[in-house]
């Protein structure tokens, strides 16, 4: 029998069923646990998202405030986190691998890691949730010097999360904004980080280990790592325009040239599965107009679509066989950013959002209980002869 047919990137390929989301590429539509994504980002609290995914149905009101009240209950990290975020400041170490590190001491905040039952995965999967945004927040704080602020019990998840970065309670359309980016990205098909988690647990692993393998996988820029990068081209194309007097859209145009031309990547757009302008895309910069709306400053808002339109026309003029259009990360940045967030932050707020998405598929792959295991072809030498190292020439061996 001959061997199966390689494919790279394994792109199409359908490893397992989810009813978490499913991604329409060439439609551009997304839906999360049975809503359109247009219908559940701007309306869902962060909670209310979670108990869909983990548990397939929206809460009542008495559930979502216990929900609310359980993770709440759950944000703070244990003492030797706290220590393991300080070493991590002291080496001024990017937000990403320091959430990282300290997700990785959490079993230090488990009851009985020995205990595999369901009752106990699901308090692992609420406490992690939790205690992402603290970890998060509790290493930026000690980066620039800050106390770390502890949780409060009596907000909820995106309010703490802002909260605990900012030291203060921050404006409603703020929140708003930022529950409506982390119900976004909070699960998107097999991505690589989802299928990250998926491998790791299917050896039968811990969550902690899926958990951790995941935010690995989301640091790179091909996958969740774009939206820094996104608005330093917007800041970057901006002060080229300020300097040289040309408007933005003629310094946008010769920035994309010069990059695709150098056989460069511009971050923020293409994606694996769009061929059409990524659905949440749009529902983040409905958001981010609403916020710098509020505040009366849409000037970066205007420049970065400014820039995004002529990036498009770039793309679609230099590289006319691919449909490469907007992607997710170039709205986070702005989103993000109109939050008050620095861009070392955007990769870990993208986890504090995605890990409802990873737990949610994790406790699937529990369910499923089948070891992932593909194949490679081998493509190496055969029929080699071992050669004491006495013996050995360049080749270190003889024979094919
Ligand atoms: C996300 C991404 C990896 C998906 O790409 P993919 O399906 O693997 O496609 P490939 O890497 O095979 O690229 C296909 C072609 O399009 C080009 N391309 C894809 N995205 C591009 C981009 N953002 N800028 C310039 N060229 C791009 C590639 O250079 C390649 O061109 P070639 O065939 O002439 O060599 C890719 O679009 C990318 O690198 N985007 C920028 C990073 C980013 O925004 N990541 C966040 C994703 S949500």
């Amino acid at each position: 029998m001959s061997d199966p047919q390689i494919i790279g990137g394994l792109e199409g390929v359908l490893v397992t069923e989810t009813r978490l989301s499913k991604v329409e590429g060439a439609a551009g539509v997304l839906t999360i646990g049975g809503f359109p994504l247009e219908e559940l980002a701007p309306n869902a609290t962060f909670e209310e998202v979670l108990h869909l995914l983990w548990f397939d149905r929206l809460p009542t009101a008495s559930e979502l405030e216990e929900l609310r009240a359980e993770l709440a209950g759950l944000r703070t990290i244990p003492e030797p986190t706290t220590d393991l975020l300080k070493a991590a400041a002291l080496k001024k170490l990017p937000t990403m691998d320091a959430l990282r590190m300290g997700v990785d001491t959490l079993t230090l905040a488990d009851a009985d890691p020995s205990d595999v039952s369901s009752e106990a995965d699901m308090i692992r999967v609420k406490s992690i949730t939790a205690r992402i945004p603290t970890v998060v927040a509790t290493y930026w704080r000690l980066l620039h010097g800050q106390d770390p602020v502890p949780p409060d019990p009596e907000i909820r998840h995106a309010a703490n999360y802002l909260y605990m970065l900012q030291g203060e309670k921050t404006h409603t359309d703020a929140v708003r904004a930022l529950e409506t980016y982390i119900n976004s990205v909070v699960d998107h098909g097999m991505n690589n980080s989802t299928f990250t988690s998926r491998v790791i647990i299917s050896t039968r692993s811990d969550i902690v280990s899926a958990v951790v393998g995941a935010i690995g996988s989301l640091k790179g820029p091909l996958h969740g790592g774009a939206p820094g990068p996104a608005l330093d081209m917007v800041f970057e194309i901006r002060a080229r325009a300020d300097a040289s007097g040309k408007d933005i859209q003629e310094e946008a145009d010769i920035w994309a040239r010069e990059v695709v031309e150098g056989g460069g990547r511009i971050m923020g757009f293409g994606h694996r599965v769009y061929t059409v302008r990524d659905p949440r895309a749009d529902v983040l910069g409905t958001a981010a107009v609403k916020l710098f709306e509020g505040v009366d400053d849409t000037a970066l808002y205007d420049d970065a679509t400014a820039v995004e339109e002529v990036v498009l026309d770039v793309l679609a003029e230099l590289k006319p066989d691919r449909s490469i259009k907007t992607n997710v990360e170039f709205y986070t940045a702005l989103v993000l950013h109109g939050v008050g967030m620095e861009s070392d932050l955007f990769s870990p707020t993208f986890a504090v959002g995605r890990v409802g998405g990873w737990t949610a598929h994790i406790l699937e792959q529990i369910a499923e209980a089948r070891l992932i295991r593909p194949r490679a072809a081998y493509s190496g030498e055969l029929d080699r002869v071992w050669l004491p190292i006495e013996e050995r020439g360049n080749g270190g061996s003889r024979g094919g």
